[in-house]
């Protein structure tokens, strides 16, 4: 039988390019509508905790965790919408730079000005070519579009000064999966998602410490991070629940603007949200939280 989802990975690493650049144009506005202008996840701590307390306390723990306050340069990779970089550049008066690929997600972020904060249309792949080095380095929930993990790794640690750190979060691979564990239960979303690959924490973090980072923590943070998957799957739910046909037309017009794959992709995040929650349920992805530092020179 023809490996058709094998291929189709394949290609989202080949021409990842094209298709982080088409994925997020389709994507970005219905995620800021039914999901949070934030596409990472807010770490909860208490029963009860709303989803906005829950983002600011995670927040303030990251900027914390890299030391922020004291960094001069700060450097957010595949920023997003830009919300974490502007809050990057609350917390400092150095200078914050967000990079992305997606222009459509960048389009939202420089809608966001201080005279600290700026944005550039960049690839991780290509992190060396920004010819500068960094204090704190954040990368969230985006490693996983990465076309080839190892080498964005090192690309990410390059660009980390002496004394500076690096917070990657991303959602990873449960060690030890066989393929048929990975084949039925994670690569259904990654096929919505145009993931081309997942790669598990102790991956990530031998990367980093064979390029000369000293991995501080790594967390796993899925038990902290429940009602976010939740919260995906019921408004998920909701939105096609309360969906009319002239909201749906709307829908699938404006992502027609983005190319002709666009408003498939936009149907296809229903069954994506699905996919996801059971591929969290079976523990199979880990969404994981690495401090890294470089030794400062001597
Ligand atoms: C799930 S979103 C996360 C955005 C942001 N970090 C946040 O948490 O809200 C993933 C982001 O990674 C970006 N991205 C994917 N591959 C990239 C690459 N090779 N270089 C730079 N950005 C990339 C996408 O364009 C997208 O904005």
């Amino acid at each position: 039988m023809p490996d058709r989802g094998g291929r189709e990975l394949r290609r989202f690493r080949d021409a990842y390019r094209d298709s982080v650049e088409t994925m997020f144009a389709a994507v970005t506005d219905l995620y800021a509508e039914h999901w949070h202008d934030f596409f990472h996840f807010a770490v909860f701590e208490h029963e009860g905790e709303t989803w906005d307390e829950a983002f600011a306390r995670t927040h303030a723990r990251y900027v914390e965790a890299l030391r922020v306050d004291r960094a001069t340069r700060v450097l957010e990779v595949a920023c997003g919408r830009g919300g974490f970089a502007e809050i990057l550049a609350v917390a400092t008066e150095g200078d914050v730079l967000g990079v992305d690929l997606s222009r459509a997600q960048l389009a939202h972020a420089r809608k966001r000005r201080r005279p600290n904060l700026r944005f550039l249309h960049h690839d991780v792949m290509r992190l060396d070519e920004l010819g500068e080095t960094f204090d704190a380095v954040a990368c969230m929930d985006a490693a996983c579009y990465f076309p080839d993990k190892r080498r964005a790794t090192e690309q990410l640690a390059q660009v980390v000064a002496p004394g500076g750190r690096l917070l990657l979060i991303d959602w990873c691979r449960q060690d030890g999966l066989n393929l048929l564990q990975e084949e039925l239960v994670l690569r259904p979303f990654m096929q919505f998602w145009a993931v081309p690959s997942l790669e598990t924490a102790g991956n990530y973090a031998s990367y980093l410490e064979g390029s000369g980072l000293r991995v501080l923590a790594a967390d796993d943070l899925n038990d902290r991070v429940r009602p976010n998957w939740e919260l995906g799957y019921e408004r998920a739910i909701a939105a096609v629940s309360d969906l009319t046909y002239e909201e749906a037309a709307r829908m699938l017009w404006k992502a027609k603007q983005v190319g002709a794959g666009a408003p498939r992709m936009v149907k296809e995040q229903f069954a994506a949200a699905l996919y996801i929650k059971a591929a969290y349920d079976a523990g199979f992805l880990r969404y994981t939280a690495i401090l890294a530092e470089r030794p400062a020179a001597v």
